[in-house]
Protein backbone atom coordinates (compact mmCIF):
# COMPACT_ATOMS: atom_id res chain seq x y z
CA UNK A 1 0.00 0.00 0.00
CA UNK A 2 1.26 3.22 -0.87
CA UNK A 3 1.88 6.36 1.54
CA UNK A 4 -1.12 8.42 0.47
CA UNK A 5 -3.96 5.03 0.43
CA UNK A 6 -2.58 4.60 4.22
CA UNK A 7 -3.21 7.93 5.61
CA UNK A 8 -6.14 8.97 3.25
CA UNK A 9 -8.18 5.56 2.25
CA UNK A 10 -7.81 4.44 -1.26
CA UNK A 11 -11.70 4.55 -1.47
CA UNK A 12 -12.70 8.45 -0.25
CA UNK A 13 -14.36 8.89 -3.06
CA UNK A 14 -13.77 12.50 -2.98
CA UNK A 15 -14.60 15.14 -6.37
CA UNK A 16 -11.58 17.71 -6.11
CA UNK A 17 -12.06 20.91 -8.27
CA UNK A 18 -8.51 23.18 -8.48
CA UNK A 19 -8.62 26.68 -10.08
CA UNK A 20 -4.76 26.07 -11.03
CA UNK A 21 -3.57 29.75 -11.24
CA UNK A 22 -0.13 31.42 -10.91
CA UNK A 23 1.70 29.99 -13.73
CA UNK A 24 2.40 33.97 -15.05
CA UNK A 25 3.65 35.05 -12.14
CA UNK A 26 5.85 32.36 -11.11
CA UNK A 27 7.44 32.66 -14.55
CA UNK A 28 7.26 36.51 -14.43
CA UNK A 29 9.15 36.07 -11.27
CA UNK A 30 11.96 34.12 -12.58
CA UNK A 31 12.61 36.36 -15.83
CA UNK A 32 10.72 34.07 -18.30
CA UNK A 33 7.78 34.12 -20.83
CA UNK A 34 4.62 33.73 -19.54
CA UNK A 35 4.10 30.38 -21.60
CA UNK A 36 7.11 28.63 -19.84
CA UNK A 37 4.59 29.29 -16.76
CA UNK A 38 1.99 27.38 -18.36
CA UNK A 39 4.49 24.94 -19.61
CA UNK A 40 5.96 23.94 -15.84
CA UNK A 41 1.81 24.36 -14.86
CA UNK A 42 1.57 21.45 -17.20
CA UNK A 43 4.11 19.45 -14.95
CA UNK A 44 2.64 20.06 -12.07
CA UNK A 45 -1.11 18.61 -13.69
CA UNK A 46 0.66 15.59 -14.52
CA UNK A 47 1.97 15.45 -11.06
CA UNK A 48 -1.50 15.63 -9.48
CA UNK A 49 -3.18 13.53 -12.01
CA UNK A 50 -0.71 10.88 -11.05
CA UNK A 51 -1.43 11.16 -7.21
CA UNK A 52 -5.29 11.92 -6.75
CA UNK A 53 -6.69 8.29 -7.17
CA UNK A 54 -3.94 6.83 -4.19
CA UNK A 55 -5.26 9.36 -1.52
CA UNK A 56 -8.90 8.26 -2.42
CA UNK A 57 -9.78 11.49 -4.79
CA UNK A 58 -12.56 9.77 -7.70
CA UNK A 59 -13.29 13.08 -9.94
CA UNK A 60 -11.14 15.84 -10.41
CA UNK A 61 -11.94 18.73 -12.03
CA UNK A 62 -9.07 21.34 -13.53
CA UNK A 63 -9.63 24.54 -14.41
CA UNK A 64 -7.51 25.18 -17.60
CA UNK A 65 -8.96 28.00 -19.52
CA UNK A 66 -11.48 30.59 -18.52
CA UNK A 67 -14.12 31.96 -21.34
CA UNK A 68 -12.58 35.29 -20.16
CA UNK A 69 -9.11 34.12 -20.63
CA UNK A 70 -9.85 35.02 -24.31
CA UNK A 71 -8.92 38.50 -23.81
CA UNK A 72 -5.56 37.62 -22.82
CA UNK A 73 -2.94 38.29 -25.44
CA UNK A 74 -3.58 35.99 -28.65
CA UNK A 75 0.04 34.75 -28.31
CA UNK A 76 -0.27 34.13 -24.70
CA UNK A 77 -3.69 32.26 -25.57
CA UNK A 78 -2.00 30.42 -28.67
CA UNK A 79 1.18 29.18 -26.49
CA UNK A 80 -2.03 27.45 -23.60
CA UNK A 81 -3.49 25.63 -26.73
CA UNK A 82 -0.58 24.31 -27.85
CA UNK A 83 0.32 22.77 -24.34
CA UNK A 84 -3.32 21.52 -23.91
CA UNK A 85 -3.09 19.91 -27.34
CA UNK A 86 0.50 18.24 -26.34
CA UNK A 87 -1.22 16.85 -23.46
CA UNK A 88 -3.86 15.72 -25.38
CA UNK A 89 -1.96 13.62 -28.06
CA UNK A 90 -0.22 11.88 -26.01
CA UNK A 91 -2.54 10.21 -23.30
CA UNK A 92 -0.56 7.06 -22.37
CA UNK A 93 -0.02 7.74 -18.21
CA UNK A 94 -3.52 8.63 -18.02
CA UNK A 95 -4.94 5.04 -20.38
CA UNK A 96 -1.95 3.03 -18.36
CA UNK A 97 -3.09 4.62 -15.07
CA UNK A 98 -7.12 3.84 -15.15
CA UNK A 99 -7.73 8.09 -15.74
CA UNK A 100 -10.73 8.87 -17.87
CA UNK A 101 -10.80 12.21 -19.21
CA UNK A 102 -13.64 14.54 -19.73
CA UNK A 103 -13.07 17.96 -21.00
CA UNK A 104 -16.13 20.76 -20.41
CA UNK A 105 -16.79 23.75 -22.13
CA UNK A 106 -17.20 24.98 -25.22
CA UNK A 107 -15.72 23.19 -28.52
CA UNK A 108 -17.15 25.83 -31.16
CA UNK A 109 -14.28 28.38 -30.33
CA UNK A 110 -11.34 26.43 -29.59
CA UNK A 111 -8.52 25.50 -32.52
CA UNK A 112 -9.58 22.43 -34.79
CA UNK A 113 -6.43 20.57 -34.13
CA UNK A 114 -7.24 20.92 -30.20
CA UNK A 115 -10.99 19.88 -30.32
CA UNK A 116 -9.37 16.65 -32.44
CA UNK A 117 -7.14 15.85 -29.68
CA UNK A 118 -9.46 16.61 -27.26
CA UNK A 119 -11.93 13.91 -28.64
CA UNK A 120 -8.96 11.44 -29.40
CA UNK A 121 -7.49 11.98 -25.48
CA UNK A 122 -11.40 11.08 -24.32
CA UNK A 123 -12.19 7.97 -26.82
CA UNK A 124 -8.62 6.78 -25.75
CA UNK A 125 -8.60 7.07 -22.23
CA UNK A 126 -12.95 5.81 -22.39
CA UNK A 127 -12.27 2.95 -20.46
CA UNK A 128 -10.62 4.40 -17.31
CA UNK A 129 -12.21 3.92 -13.52
CA UNK A 130 -9.58 4.45 -11.10
CA UNK A 131 -10.12 8.69 -11.62
CA UNK A 132 -12.50 11.02 -13.54
CA UNK A 133 -10.06 13.70 -14.87
CA UNK A 134 -12.31 16.57 -15.95
CA UNK A 135 -11.17 19.66 -17.64
CA UNK A 136 -12.54 23.05 -18.04
CA UNK A 137 -11.67 24.87 -21.37
CA UNK A 138 -13.51 27.58 -22.56
CA UNK A 139 -15.48 27.15 -19.81
CA UNK A 140 -17.82 29.94 -18.11
CA UNK A 141 -19.86 28.56 -15.13
CA UNK A 142 -22.78 31.42 -15.86
CA UNK A 143 -23.04 30.36 -19.35
CA UNK A 144 -23.33 27.00 -18.80
CA UNK A 145 -26.16 27.60 -15.70
CA UNK A 146 -27.97 30.08 -18.58
CA UNK A 147 -28.14 27.20 -20.91
CA UNK A 148 -29.37 24.39 -18.76
CA UNK A 149 -31.79 27.02 -17.64
CA UNK A 150 -32.92 27.40 -20.73
CA UNK A 151 -36.26 25.43 -19.98
CA UNK A 152 -37.85 23.55 -22.98
CA UNK A 153 -40.67 23.66 -21.38
CA UNK A 154 -41.63 27.06 -19.47
CA UNK A 155 -43.52 27.18 -16.61
CA UNK A 156 -42.60 23.79 -15.55
CA UNK A 157 -41.02 23.39 -12.41
CA UNK A 158 -37.74 22.05 -11.93
CA UNK A 159 -35.53 19.87 -9.47
CA UNK A 160 -32.13 20.33 -8.27
CA UNK A 161 -31.61 16.99 -9.63
CA UNK A 162 -33.09 16.89 -13.02
CA UNK A 163 -31.17 20.81 -13.37
CA UNK A 164 -28.04 19.28 -12.22
CA UNK A 165 -28.99 16.74 -15.26
CA UNK A 166 -29.63 19.49 -17.54
CA UNK A 167 -26.21 21.40 -16.45
CA UNK A 168 -24.05 18.74 -17.15
CA UNK A 169 -25.48 17.94 -20.73
CA UNK A 170 -24.64 21.96 -21.28
CA UNK A 171 -21.17 21.71 -20.14
CA UNK A 172 -19.95 18.45 -21.90
CA UNK A 173 -23.06 16.76 -23.12
CA UNK A 174 -22.71 13.66 -20.23
CA UNK A 175 -24.09 12.33 -17.19
CA UNK A 176 -24.16 14.43 -13.88
CA UNK A 177 -21.26 14.86 -11.51
CA UNK A 178 -21.46 14.52 -8.14
CA UNK A 179 -21.10 17.74 -6.16
CA UNK A 180 -17.79 19.04 -5.39
CA UNK A 181 -16.26 18.38 -2.03
CA UNK A 182 -13.40 20.31 -1.84
CA UNK A 183 -12.31 23.71 -4.15
CA UNK A 184 -8.80 24.47 -4.14
CA UNK A 185 -7.64 27.92 -5.66
CA UNK A 186 -3.65 28.13 -6.09
CA UNK A 187 -1.78 31.71 -6.42
CA UNK A 188 -3.43 33.91 -3.34
CA UNK A 189 -6.23 34.75 -4.75
CA UNK A 190 -9.55 34.38 -3.12
CA UNK A 191 -11.96 34.58 -5.58
CA UNK A 192 -14.22 31.95 -7.79
CA UNK A 193 -13.42 33.38 -11.19
CA UNK A 194 -16.64 32.35 -12.78
CA UNK A 195 -15.94 28.61 -11.99
CA UNK A 196 -18.87 25.44 -10.53
CA UNK A 197 -21.06 28.43 -9.31
CA UNK A 198 -23.82 25.89 -9.12
CA UNK A 199 -21.82 22.58 -8.47
CA UNK A 200 -19.62 24.24 -5.29
CA UNK A 201 -23.23 24.98 -3.10
CA UNK A 202 -21.84 22.84 0.16
CA UNK A 203 -18.16 22.66 -1.85
CA UNK A 204 -15.11 22.86 1.23
CA UNK A 205 -12.87 26.08 0.01
CA UNK A 206 -9.02 25.98 0.44
CA UNK A 207 -6.80 29.10 -0.70
CA UNK A 208 -3.65 28.47 -0.96
CA UNK A 209 -0.41 30.98 -1.67
CA UNK A 210 1.60 29.04 -3.76
CA UNK A 211 1.89 29.52 -7.58
CA UNK A 212 0.39 26.46 -9.34
CA UNK A 213 3.67 25.18 -11.46
CA UNK A 214 5.02 24.77 -7.31
CA UNK A 215 1.93 22.65 -6.69
CA UNK A 216 3.13 19.38 -5.26
CA UNK A 217 2.36 15.84 -3.73
CA UNK A 218 2.91 17.44 -0.47
CA UNK A 219 0.62 20.15 -1.00
CA UNK A 220 -2.50 18.32 -2.33
CA UNK A 221 -1.71 15.88 0.66
CA UNK A 222 -1.76 19.09 3.21
CA UNK A 223 -5.20 20.22 1.68
CA UNK A 224 -6.57 16.94 1.97
CA UNK A 225 -5.70 16.67 5.43
CA UNK A 226 -7.21 20.16 6.29
CA UNK A 227 -10.27 19.09 4.01
CA UNK A 228 -10.35 15.54 6.72
CA UNK A 229 -10.30 17.96 9.22
CA UNK A 230 -13.45 20.01 8.47
CA UNK A 231 -16.94 19.44 9.76
CA UNK A 232 -19.32 19.21 6.78
CA UNK A 233 -22.57 20.41 8.44
CA UNK A 234 -24.85 21.00 5.47
CA UNK A 235 -27.21 23.08 7.68
CA UNK A 236 -27.63 20.70 10.61
CA UNK A 237 -26.63 21.19 14.12
CA UNK A 238 -22.89 19.41 14.67
CA UNK A 239 -24.36 16.97 16.88
CA UNK A 240 -26.69 15.58 13.93
CA UNK A 241 -24.05 16.25 11.44
CA UNK A 242 -21.64 13.98 13.03
CA UNK A 243 -23.63 11.31 13.24
C1 LIG B 1 -3.47 30.25 -14.49
O1 LIG B 1 -2.37 31.04 -14.35
C2 LIG B 1 -3.60 29.68 -15.87
C3 LIG B 1 -4.64 30.31 -16.67
C4 LIG B 1 -5.48 31.20 -16.27
C5 LIG B 1 -4.74 29.90 -18.05
P1 LIG B 1 -2.35 32.56 -14.80
O2 LIG B 1 -1.88 32.62 -16.21
O3 LIG B 1 -3.64 33.23 -14.53
O4 LIG B 1 -1.23 33.13 -13.85
P2 LIG B 1 -1.24 34.51 -13.08
O5 LIG B 1 -2.47 34.56 -12.24
O6 LIG B 1 -1.22 35.59 -14.12
O7 LIG B 1 0.01 34.46 -12.26
C1 LIG C 1 -8.94 31.63 -13.49
O1 LIG C 1 -7.75 32.29 -13.38
C2 LIG C 1 -8.96 30.76 -14.70
C3 LIG C 1 -8.05 29.60 -14.67
C4 LIG C 1 -7.34 29.22 -13.67
C5 LIG C 1 -8.01 28.84 -15.89
P1 LIG C 1 -7.60 33.81 -13.86
O2 LIG C 1 -6.20 34.19 -13.61
O3 LIG C 1 -8.09 33.94 -15.26
O4 LIG C 1 -8.61 34.55 -12.90
P2 LIG C 1 -8.66 36.07 -12.45
O5 LIG C 1 -8.57 36.89 -13.70
O6 LIG C 1 -7.49 36.31 -11.56
O7 LIG C 1 -9.96 36.21 -11.73
MG1 LIG D 1 -4.39 34.23 -12.88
Amino acid sequence: MKDGQARFGADTGLHVAILMDGNGRWATARGLPRSEGHRAGLAAVRRVVRAAPEIGISTLTLYAFSSHNWERPASEVASLFRLLEEYFCDVTDCHEGGVRIQVIGRRDRIPPSLATAIEYAEQATRPGRRLELRIAIDYSSREAILRAATCPRPGRETSEEEFARRLALATHGGPATPDIDLLIRTGGEQRLSDFMLWEIAYAELLFVPCMWPEFGLADLEAAMDDYLGRERRFGRVPEIAAS
